[in-house]
């Protein structure tokens, strides 16, 4: 059985899974941990946590809370900076075979040349997830994600400055999808990861405060997997890029549910959160559902829940 997936079909440079299950982008660090507890090599690919130029001590804590059917988080992008990733922990994925995908974060249209430019070439480094779910701090706060126009200036600046093949990560936060992806697969996105987190609030009634430090953060889980879902289905219908899908993906089946809606690989975030092992799960639980099935290659099944014109 063939559960392979390419990334990047467009790209000189290919990005090639052995699987489609990946790890979500700040539910597993840098995988170094992970990888000391469960064997890397069997995932589709790792992604790491949201890197930026400078080191991010992040939010005060409390940083992320249980909420039904999900959690909200606001870690404010801890992390150890790009250049403590290049020389720390690259080396060590060097020695992986699976793909390391560096998910990466800007403040600034200039912030997100500088880090793709930081890590093109760097042995380890398979690829790059372009956060712009994140506010333009040049523009008032607007996130780069919510407008088409900004979104489009983020790929430019990325592709003008690697080789590398790039995923672009969507945010939910905007009433259609489909303008923004199309926007981004014009410009030359290899991939798109939909959906981010969704902006959401949970208040502590015995403390009388909000349950966060930092008041608001970004809800995950399975309570936003149907609106990740419906933002697949809307972004594969208008874009011939491959779509990673991204929100309460749990088990196998949920996998399938995106791959039916067109998504040619799935990143396991939350999930980990209850079960670390959730996404080996769902690698087994995938390849299960195919033995029994009788379905020899997913692509015989993606994109099988979509509307037949
Ligand atoms: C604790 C936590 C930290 C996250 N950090 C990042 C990040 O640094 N960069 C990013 O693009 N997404 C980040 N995300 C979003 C996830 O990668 C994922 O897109 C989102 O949580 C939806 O998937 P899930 O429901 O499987 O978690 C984070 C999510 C959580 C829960």
């Amino acid at each position: 059985m063939d559960l392979s997936v390419n990334l990047a079909p467009h790209h000189k440079v290919e990005l090639r899974l052995r699987n489609p299950v990946m790890t979500g982008s700040g539910t597993s660090s840098n995988g170094v941990e992970l990888a000391k507890h469960y064997d890397v090599e069997q995932l589709g690919a790792l992604v790491s946590k949201g890197t930026t130029l400078r080191p991010r001590r992040g939010n005060p804590t409390p940083r992320t809370v249980e909420t039904p059917a999900g959690m909200i988080n606001s870690i404010g992008f801890q992390n150890i900076g790009v250049n403590a990733l290049i020389q720390q922990v690259a080396p060590i994925w060097e020695q992986w075979t699976v793909p390391a995908i560096v998910n990466i974060m800007g403040d600034t249209l200039e912030e997100y040349g500088l880090l793709a430019a930081r890590l093109d070439g760097i042995p380890g480094v398979a690829g790059l997830e372009v956060n712009i779910s994140c506010p333009n701090v040049e523009v008032g706060g607007l996130e780069f994600g919510q407008d088409p126009e900004l979104a489009v200036d983020v790929v430019r600046e990325v592709a003008r400055n690697t080789s590398l093949p790039y995923l672009v990560k969507l945010t939910p936060s905007v009433a259609d999808i489909r303008p923004v992806a199309e926007a981004v697969a014009l410009a030359g996105a290899h991939a798109l990861t939909v959906s981010n987190t969704i902006p959401a609030l949970a208040i502590d009634v015995k403390r009388r405060r909000p349950a966060l430090a930092n008041v608001f953060g970004g809800l995950s889980g399975p309570a936003v997997k149907p609106i990740a879902l419906r933002n697949v289905y809307l972004a594969a219908s208008v874009v011939d890029i491959p779509v990673v899908a991204s929100g309460g993906i749990m088990s196998g089946e949920d996998a399938l549910e995106f791959i039916m809606a067109g998504a040619t690989a799935v990143q396991v975030g939350t999930a980990t959160f209850l079960d670390p092992e959730a996404p080996w799960r769902i690698v087994r639980e995938l390849t299960a559902w195919c033995e029994t099935e009788g379905v020899a290659r997913l692509d015989d099944v993606r994109g099988a829940a979509r509307r037949r014109d």
